[in-house]
């Protein structure tokens, strides 16, 4: 059975950085059941297992060991995909890393904050120049850019994480400029700002402290599964949203709407 018109992908190639875990696998999973292959790169080696989670759905699955931080790994790993797929028509600039313990700014060591803005957003500018020099050749391409709730606001309010804030802010304004810079060239870039995902971000949420703070700054009362991000991610990578750039969509149980 394939996917209803304006979501289905059928015949795309996508990337997604990030893909062994958490939100990754579940937009890998969300583009082969769409009907796009799927390019799973990450640091980490279960990410041979998304691979094979996409096998399973029917699409082709190939995995690439990419740290998104160094330039020649990015460059590498983009001239794997082309190799194996001849296209790109889909990146999502998923990888990304937190303060695995929050705290004020006066506190950072230098190598804390090159360590969060190295991946959450050099890690963006190596993958999207790379992407986009494929895309602009082929006239077409969907760049989703996962930023954050943190990027449209400041998080301290429940706890400080001024790294990851001013990442994911550079990462929503890149978002507007490559939005504008590439429409006219039949390429969209937008962005998701998620809320409070059950993800292993930042060291993972089962500190019941950290359930408990969230939940309760959170409107709807609970964080949510990763699975809650599978149709905004189709709609972003998929023709539905051809006439929409430099925009987020954010999905916060209402944290933002506060
Ligand atoms: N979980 C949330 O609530 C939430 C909210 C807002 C935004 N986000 C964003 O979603 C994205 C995915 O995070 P997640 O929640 O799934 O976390 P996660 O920790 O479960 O997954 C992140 C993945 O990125 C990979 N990664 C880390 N550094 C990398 C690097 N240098 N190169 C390549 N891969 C690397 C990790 O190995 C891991 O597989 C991140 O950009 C994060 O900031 C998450």
């Amino acid at each position: 059975m394939s996917f209803p018109k304006p979501f289905n992908l059928d015949g795309k190639v996508s990337l997604i950085t990030g893909a062994a875990s958490g939100l990754g696998i579940v937009f890998a999973e969300a583009m082969a059941e769409a009907g796009a292959d799927v390019v799973c790169a990450d640091i980490a080696d279960s990410v041979y297992e998304t691979a094979r989670k996409i096998e399973k759905l029917g699409k082709k699955g190939l995995a690439l060991i990419c740290d998104v931080s160094k330039e020649e790994e990015v460059l590498a790993m983009m001239k794997s995909a082309v190799d194996a797929f001849g296209r790109l028509d889909i990146l999502f600039n998923n990888a990304g890393i937190a303060e695995e313990v929050p705290k004020p700014l006066h506190e950072y060591t230098t190598q804390e904050w090159n360590r969060i803005l190295a991946v959450d957003l050099q890690g963006v500018f190596y993958c999207s120049r790379e992407a986009l020099k494929i895309m602009v050749k082929q006239k077409s391409g969907k760049i989703i850019n996962v930023a954050s709730i943190w990027g449209l606001a400041g998080s301290s309010g429940l706890f400080p994480v001024p790294a990851y804030n001013a990442a994911k802010g550079a990462v929503v304004n890149l978002t507007r400029e490559l939005g504008l810079e590439y429409a006219p060239l039949g390429i969209n870039v937008n962005a998701l700002c998620p809320g409070f995902y059950r993800t292993n971000l930042g060291g993972g949420c089962d500190d019941p402290e950290f359930v408990k703070g969230v939940c309760a700054f959170t409107p709807m009362g609970r964080q949510a599964e990763p699975e809650e991000l599978k149709g905004a991610a189709i709609f972003l990578a998929s023709s539905a949203s051809d006439y929409m750039c430099g925009q987020m969509i954010v999905t916060d149980g209402g944290v933002l709407a506060k």
